[in-house]
């Protein structure tokens, strides 16, 4: 398949997804509804939609349709979302620019930003939990808790984002099992949640499942790779993020330990790895998730 057919796919998805996001966030006019503006501000300002889009490829490998995946979609970028502005907190990345906007703690203010994200943490669970996903009772359950346990401290995007400011302060952590196992937990375990959650949701089989996850684990790590990579030789424009951050602020990553050469080559090996993964198990059912994992490395925002 060829990118242009990709992108169209995703641009397609990206734009019937955003059309429906304002039905998620109602505004009731009342002084508490200004956490619920800065959720939506931090959820409608752009943003690629690669985490709702692997729910619904997945799912659609299985025929499940768009709306059948759209409340698992929204809760898991709402789930994203909230990731997001944490992560640009002064006390985190300190970040003043997001999706091209204004961070959620610019354009409102810090503690407003830090009830944002938590508003939109505990939404991703009621959207998740209040019994209008189209599956049974343990499906749902099963969606619940592998999205805490994804996003979570113990082995997700918590710990992850844990470890990134760990190792920050520690560059004797600079060894690539620690930075793979940075990027694997603070961004790889929800890319691997979207496609784990569209299996389960459209009932596949535990091979089929297995494939899935596998694929997820090699594109997350690539993805993480391709970010750190934009933060070195990116386009701000097309980003959207203030560039070269990484090194001012000594985070450890696939470029600081390799360089940008063997980072590109490192972050192309896994991407070949998931291609020749979902291939074997789907044939030519995966072309477009196939193309994604191109995407991935290849993307300039
Ligand atoms: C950015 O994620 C943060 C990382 C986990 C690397 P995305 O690059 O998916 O950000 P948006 O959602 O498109 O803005
Ligand atoms: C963030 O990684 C991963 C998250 C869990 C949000 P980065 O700190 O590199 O993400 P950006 O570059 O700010 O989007
Ligand atoms: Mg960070
Ligand atoms: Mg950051
Ligand atoms: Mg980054």
């Amino acid at each position: 398949m060829n990118t242009s057919v990709l992108q169209t796919e995703l641009s397609n998805y990206t734009e019937q997804f955003n059309s429906r996001l304002p039905e998620f966030f109602p505004l009731n006019g009342r002084p508490e509804g200004r956490v619920v503006e800065a959720m939506k501000y931090s959820v409608m300002n752009g943003g690629k939609r690669l985490r709702p889009f692997l729910v619904y490829q997945t799912g659609r490998l299985f025929d499940k349709n768009f709306e059948d995946t759209l409340r698992i979609a929204v809760s898991l970028e709402c789930l994203h979302s909230y990731s997001l502005i944490h992560d640009d907190l002064p006390a985190m990345d300190n970040d003043d620019l997001r999706r091209g906007k204004p961070t959620c703690h610019k354009a409102f203010d810090e503690a407003t930003a830090i009830l944002a994200g938590d508003g939109l943490l505990t939404y991703a669970f009621e959207l998740l939990s209040d019994g209008k996903i189209p599956a049974s009772a343990d499906i749902q359950i099963k969606l619940v808790s592998l999205l805490a346990n994804a996003a979570g401290a113990f082995n997700g995007m918590v710990a992850g984002q844990m470890l990134d400011l760990y190792a920050e302060r520690s560059p004797e952590l600079n060894t690539e099992t620690m930075i793979k196992h940075i990027e694997e937990m603070k961004t790889g375990r929800l890319i691997r949640y979207a496609c784990e959650a569209g299996a389960v949701f459209a009932g596949a089989s535990e091979v089929e499942t297995k494939a899935l996850i596998d694929y997820s684990r090699k594109i997350g790590i690539a993805f993480q790779i391709a970010d750190d990579l934009l933060d070195v030789e990116g386009e701000q424009s097309l980003v959207g993020k203030t560039l070269g951050k990484d090194k001012t602020q000594g985070k450890l990553t696939f470029v600081s330990l390799y360089g940008v050469d063997k980072a590109h080559q490192l972050a192309q090996t896994y991407i070949d790895e998931a291609q020749e993964l979902i291939n074997r198990q789907f044939g030519s059912r995966a072309n477009i998730l196939s193309a994604l994992a191109d995407f991935i490395i290849n993307r300039q925002y």
